[in-house]
């Protein structure tokens, strides 16, 4: 399957029915809602569904590639996906459920959506931003790679019902990859 990737710990592939309630439940939580731009708070069933029926076309156009994240033997523990921009660029989004955070994980599966991206797709800028009251994301983003580009922004946040305050990175593909 092209839009599989394995690595120690684990799989990323496409968003299965299966997925949907585990989705839901882990999803469900105004401390990711808060942190994302575009997930409604609460986090319903159809939330999800409505969500997940529109993978297949943004895979087929290329602009949208979103990976379940499944710790091998547990499941679902979040998702992670690219989404074309304007130009060449592709933004990195992710989360990961409470339960599973602090273990690496983010960093494992955004550093393995990286490489994916780069050989398999051809992608060679990947820009990400986060609130700045979301230091952990950064730290995240500047393990795997990614650099601030000195600019900020200011963000709607779903979750938030507002705007907040947010810095701007971004992963160029270069000969000496972090990878
Ligand atoms: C941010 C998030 C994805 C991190 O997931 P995770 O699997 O726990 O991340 P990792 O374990 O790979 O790495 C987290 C890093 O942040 C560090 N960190 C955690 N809290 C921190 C804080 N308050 N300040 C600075 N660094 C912090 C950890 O120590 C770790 O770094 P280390 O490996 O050098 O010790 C997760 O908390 C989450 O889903 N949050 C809500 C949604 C979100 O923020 N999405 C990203 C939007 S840009």
């Amino acid at each position: 399957m092209p839009y599989k990737i394995e690595t120690r710990r684990l799989v990323l592939a496409p968003f299965e029915d299966a997925d949907i309630d585990r989705r839901v439940a882990l999803a469900n939580d105004i401390e990711i809602a808060r942190m994302v731009t575009s997930m409604p708070h609460p986090y319903t069933r159809k939330d999800a569904m409505e969500w997940v029926t529109k993978h297949d076309a943004g895979r087929a156009a290329g602009t949208d590639f979103p990976f379940a994240i499944s710790l091998k033997g547990e499941g679902l523990v979040g998702a992670i996906g690219l989404h074309k921009k304007d130009g060449p660029e592709f933004e990195l989004g992710y989360w990961i459920g409470k339960p599973y955070w602090g273990r690496g994980i983010a960093s494992e599966a955004a550093k393995a959506v990286m490489q994916w991206a780069s050989q398999k797709q051809g992608i060679t800028e990947i820009v990400a931003c986060y609130f700045e009251d979301n230091p952990a994301s950064g730290r995240v983003l500047g393990k795997i790679g990614f650099s601030h580009t000195g600019t900020e922004g200011s963000c709607h946040s779903i979750g938030r019902g507002e705007k907040a305050r947010s810095l701007n990175m971004i992963w160029q593909d270069r000969t000496d990859k972090p990878f």
